[in-house]
């Protein structure tokens, strides 16, 4: 690897990082206006830049978050994102020097995980993620989407401009819920709800008897006919989230009630959202893709173990492998009382980013062995770190980043 200088940006960089981040994407560079708004993302220490000589060639970022895990506990995670090496330095190193500085640093500021969204699904195992919750996207065909119920609380239309409050708020009493959820900072808002595009988008909230309790944000490409070419209307769900099933419930009704629409769809949507059930033919929804939603990168293990709930399920002794952390290495007592190091012989080996693909739930250990992801051992020792891992809902994030 060529000589490289792996500094912390400071915000004489940082639109010379979000830039080279961009270029990496094959996007132009962002105009004055909307730099604006990024540069309030940018947050002190969580910038790394790779350096050759004067040059920047490399970086990545994240954002301070918090996860929920199984259980309802929430631990400190880095929201990992604006990853990018120059390409005339790909295949250099550059990434891997970046990302053993990133996570150094994030090891010693507390952050227990950190969680990112990968751009292509053969980068990031290397450095300790795993795909630890998936999604699916959906689109209904509005003519033959009749609901089994109509709307049983109120929905109602808000103006763009008090939306951001509203939302906001909303966001926060409904999360942390389901484990995967992260919480949102105020730059993500920003970027997101608060801005010019904001504007053209439609925020909906629903209430019921103990007031609002649930927001969908969307957006509708209206119906066009040019040279004898159709373009159908297509409503977009970009934001959903509602505190109760009734709560949810309104919302979809609503949304598939709204005139002069021929599709509804949402992406990044969890993968046991029961929203064909709501409808009386089903078959009017189609899921278009299921896909990896976020990486998760356990970064203090045992803080990790501790942090979440376990089901009844016997005990396990899990080894784990870390080329990157270290520390985390070693042998970890999992019983449904809780998690703690032992010296015990593990009764199967893992390395981390197997233990975070497995970590909220969403696969089961069984299947990665089965993969060939690690060595079993004994089949039953699996079958009790299964149970003891078993969660009720499968994990979202639902905030992309
Ligand atoms: C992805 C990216 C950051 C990798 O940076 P890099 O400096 O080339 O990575 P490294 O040289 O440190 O590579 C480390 C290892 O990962 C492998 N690798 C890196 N990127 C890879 C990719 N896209 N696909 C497959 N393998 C990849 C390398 O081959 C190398 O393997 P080795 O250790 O067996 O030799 C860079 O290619 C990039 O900026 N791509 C475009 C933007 C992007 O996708 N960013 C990620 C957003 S989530």
């Amino acid at each position: 690897m060529t000589d490289l200088d792996i500094r912390v940006l400071d915000d004489a960089h940082y639109r010379a990082a979000h830039t080279l981040f961009r270029g990496a994407l094959h996007h132009p560079p962002a105009p004055d206006d909307r730099w604006e708004i990024a540069r309030t993302s940018y947050d002190p220490g969580r910038a790394f830049g790779a350096f050759a000589g004067d040059e920047l060639v490399g970086t990545v970022q994240s954002f301070p978050s918090r996860l929920a895990v199984p259980g309802g506990a929430v631990v400190p995670m880095a929201a990992v994102s604006r990853v990018g090496v120059r390409a005339d330095w790909t295949r250099r190193g550059v990434l891997t020097a970046l990302q053993r500085a990133q996570l150094r640093a994030m090891r010693e500021s507390g952050d227990v995980a950190a969680s990112l969204r990968a751009s292509e699904g053969a980068i990031y195992e290397r450095f300790g993620y795993g795909v630890a919750t998936r999604v699916r996207e959906v689109r209904v065909k509005r003519a033959t989407a009749r609901s089994r119920q109509p709307i049983a609380g109120r929905v109602r239309l808000v103006e763009p401009a008090a939306a951001g409050d509203l939302v906001g708020s909303l966001f926060e009493r409904v999360s942390p819920g389901r484990a995967g959820t992260i919480a949102r900072w105020q730059g993500w808002w920003n970027l997101n709800v608060l801005h010019e595009e904001g504007a053209h988008q439609r925020y909906a909230i629903a209430s019921g008897p103990d007031g609002d309790d649930g927001y969908v944000v969307y957006k509708v490409t209206a119906y066009s006919y040019e040279n004898g070419v159709e373009k159908p209307a297509v409503l977009t769900v970009l934001d959903l989230w509602a505190a109760t099933p009734r709560a949810w419930a309104d919302l979809w009704v609503f949304l598939l009630g709204i005139d002069l629409v021929d599709e509804v769809g949402a992406e990044g949507r969890p993968v046991d959202e029961p929203l064909e059930w709501l409808l009386v033919d089903r078959r009017a929804l189609r899921v278009v893709d299921v896909m990896d939603e976020t990486w998760l990168r356990l970064v203090d293990v045992e803080a990790a173990l501790s942090a979440r709930a376990y089901r009844p399920g016997g005990s396990v002794v899990i080894g784990v492998r870390d080329r990157f952390l270290p520390e985390n290495e070693g042998s970890y007592l999992i019983t449904s009382s809780g998690a703690s190091r032992t010296t015990g012989e593990p009764d199967f080996v893992v390395d981390v980013d197997v233990l975070g693909a497995a970590y909220l739930g969403d696969v089961a250990f069984g299947a990665l062995a089965a993969a060939g992801r690690f060595a079993a051992g004994s089949p039953e020792a699996v079958a009790r770190a299964d149970a003891l891992f078993a969660v009720d809902q499968a994990p979202w994030c639902g905030t992309f980043f």
